[in-house]
């Protein structure tokens, strides 16, 4: 598994954040950051209600990132402030263990600074020295211009659209598949 060395970026905002690997000591923090933001974004398919780990099933989770071949979790941090975070989960079935998901997001107020762009760059370079991952992919709200103009802009292809594959309230919301190849 390749090494990932700690890296500091300066954003559109000029604010230089720390992109380095999550560990298992981030849990209470990555806990409540995530909490924080997924109210925040109608593009991410999941209710508040619906975060429910403990602080012990977030170590555990952590951990796995740290063991795992393929897969790699990072976090961004500002002033010892956790502000995003991203995820690239390798699939753990033989068959498919050559790909990985991703997952990621931030607080309204980092959205649209050149954060997501600094933490998939990273991502996707981890990816492409991972000895083990050939295709990263991902899926997105259609209706997401942030996510879906950042990947298609870091060289992701869309694969294709599921019509309704998201509904909240009664409306339905249309998911775009996109990967990309890292051998
Ligand atoms: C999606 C998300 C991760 C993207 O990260 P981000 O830091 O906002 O993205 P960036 O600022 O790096 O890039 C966004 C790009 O969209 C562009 N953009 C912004 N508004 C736009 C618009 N109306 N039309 C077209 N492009 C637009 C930006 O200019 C930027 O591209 P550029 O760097 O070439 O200028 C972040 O917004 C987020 O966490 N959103 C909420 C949760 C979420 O949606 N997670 C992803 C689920 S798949």
């Amino acid at each position: 598994m390749p090494e990932f060395n700690k890296i500091d970026i300066k954003l559109k905002n000029n604010k230089i954040v720390t992109i380095r690997r999550g560990e298992v000591s981030d849990a209470q923090d990555l806990l409540d950051l995530i909490k924080a933001y997924i109210p925040q974004s109608k593009y991410i398919p999941k209710l508040e209600k619906e975060i429910k780990l403990t602080l012990e099933q977030e170590e555990k989770w952590i951990d796995a990132f740290l063991k795992s071949k393929n897969s790699i979790l990072l976090v961004a941090e500002y002033e010892n402030r956790l502000i995003g975070n991203i995820d690239l989960t390798g699939n753990p079935r033989a068959i498919m263990k050559h790909t990985a998901v991703i997952g990621m997001g931030m607080p309204k107020e980092w959205r649209n600074s050149g954060l997501g762009t600094a933490l998939l760059k990273e991502v996707i370079g981890w990816a492409r020295q991972n000895p083990i991952l050939e295709l990263i992919w991902l899926q997105v709200y259609t209706e997401n211009v942030l996510g879906v103009n950042l990947y298609k802009k870091m060289g992701f292809k869309e694969n294709g659209i599921l019509e309704g594959f998201f509904k909240r309230d009664n409306v339905y919301f249309d998911q775009l598949t996109m990967s990309m190849i890292v051998k």
